[in-house]
C-alpha cells in the first residue's frame, strides 16, 4: 500500500498530513495524549503502517485510526483509537481487518499488542478479533488513579492462505 491509497470500506493509508487528526482522537481517547509532532514522526517511518477511517469523502473527517510497527516476522499495534461519538459502529474492527491484510502480505507471522487490563472495550475487541493473552506486565501503566497491569496479547497470522 502506498501513502494515501484507498483500501476500501472508507479506509485510507495515513500520511503525516493526518498527524493532527490522530493526535486529537488520541487526546480524546487516552489520559496521556500523544502530540501531532509525534504522530508525524511515526507516520514517516518505513516500518510503520498507519490507516485512517474517514467519514464519507472528506479526508479531514478522520473518525479513527490504527498504527502498527512491523518487522517480519513480527508486528505490533502501537495504538488504535476511534472518536468517542463514532464508537460501536465497527470502525476499529475494519481498521484491524485492513491492517491484518497488509501485515499478512508483508510476511508477518505474529501480531502482538499491549493493552490496559482494565480497558474492557479494547480487550473485548482484541479477543473477538482472535488475539489471545500470553502474559501480563504488572503495574505497566501509570495514571492518576495508580498503576494498572498490561495484558500482552498475540495473534498468529500464519501463511495468509488460511
Ligand atoms: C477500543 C476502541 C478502539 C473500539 O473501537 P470501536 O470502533 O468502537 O470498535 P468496534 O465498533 O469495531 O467494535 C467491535 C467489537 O469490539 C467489542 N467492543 C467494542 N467496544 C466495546 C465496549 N465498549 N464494550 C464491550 N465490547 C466492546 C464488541 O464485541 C464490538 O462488537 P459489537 O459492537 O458488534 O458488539 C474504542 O473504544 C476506543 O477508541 N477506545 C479508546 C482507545 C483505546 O482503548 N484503544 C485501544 C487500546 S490501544
Amino acid at each position: 500500500m502506498t501513502g494515501g491509497a484507498v483500501t476500501g470500506s472508507g479506509l485510507i493509508v495515513a500520511t503525516p498530513a493526518h498527524a493532527a487528526a490522530f493526535a486529537e482522537i488520541h487526546r480524546l481517547s487516552f489520559d496521556d495524549g500523544w502530540s501531532a509532532a509525534g504522530f508525524g514522526r511515526m507516520l514517516r517511518q518505513p516500518d510503520m503502517l498507519g490507516l485512517a477511517a474517514l467519514d464519507g469523502e472528506d479526508a479531514d473527517g478522520v473518525s479513527g485510526f490504527i498504527i502498527c510497527r512491523f518487522a517480519a516476522p513480527e508486528a505490533e499495534i502501537v495504538t488504535l483509537a476511534v472518536l468517542p461519538a463514532r464508537r460501536r459502529r465497527g470502525i476499529a474492527g475494519r481498521l484491524m481487518a485492513a491492517a491484518e491484510e497488509f501485515l499478512r502480505r508483508s510476511a508477518i507471522k505474529e501480531w502482538f499488542l499491549e493493552v490496559d487490563a482494565g480497558n474492557p472495550a479494547a480487550t473485548a475487541l482484541y479477543e473477538i478479533t482472535g488475539f489471545k493473552s500470553v502474559g501480563t506486565r504488572t503495574g505497566y501503566y501509570r495514571s492518576n488513579a495508580g498503576r494498572r497491569d498490561a495484558l500482552i496479547m498475540r495473534k498468529e497470522l500464519g501463511s495468509g492462505l488460511d
